[in-house]
């Protein structure tokens, strides 16, 4: 198989009431951005564990986002502060993996920042191309 045609796959979570509606704001506005992020949408970032982080790198992920309301507007207080915290524990983690820590991505995006969300999604997946496939990922799928 030719690496030309090869393209990252992103594991994306975002939060119901800031990211998922700027994506949606987005695609309604119908502003262009790379297909290569599959978003789940979950109540809030505080929701998204450390395991979740690795269990997309192990299954296959090249890069996995996270969007979120912006510090202060988190409909449940702290939840991004949590989030913030996790993702710097998890890129920790990751190091240890061999994993390059710019495979994970966090932003916060508003509902009404679909522009932004469309600019990030563009400029992670062009970061990946640049990175190549995710290497790592038997080693962090093996069972010990
Ligand atoms: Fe959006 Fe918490 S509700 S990050």
């Amino acid at each position: 198989m030719s690496d030309e045609k090869w393209e990252p796959q992103i594991v994306g979570f975002a939060c119901n009431w800031c990211t998922y509606a700027g994506a949606d704001l987005a695609g309604t506005s119908r502003l262009q951005y790379p297909a290569n992020v599959s978003l789940i949408r979950v109540m809030c970032t505080g929701r998204v564990d450390v395991s979740h982080i690795l269990a997309a790198f192990a299954q296959g992920a090249d890069g996995v986002f996270i969007g979120g309301c912006h510090p202060g507007d988190c409909h449940y207080i702290s939840g991004n502060f949590k989030t913030l915290a996790r993702v710097t524990l998890t890129k920790k983690v990751l190091e240890q993996f061999g994993i390059d820590v710019e495979r994970l991505c966090l932003e916060w995006i508003s509902a009404g920042e679909g522009g932004k969300f469309a600019e990030v999604i563009d400029c992670f997946t062009s970061r990946l191309r640049e990175l190549g496939p995710n290497s790592a990922k038997p080693k962090l799928g093996q069972k010990t």
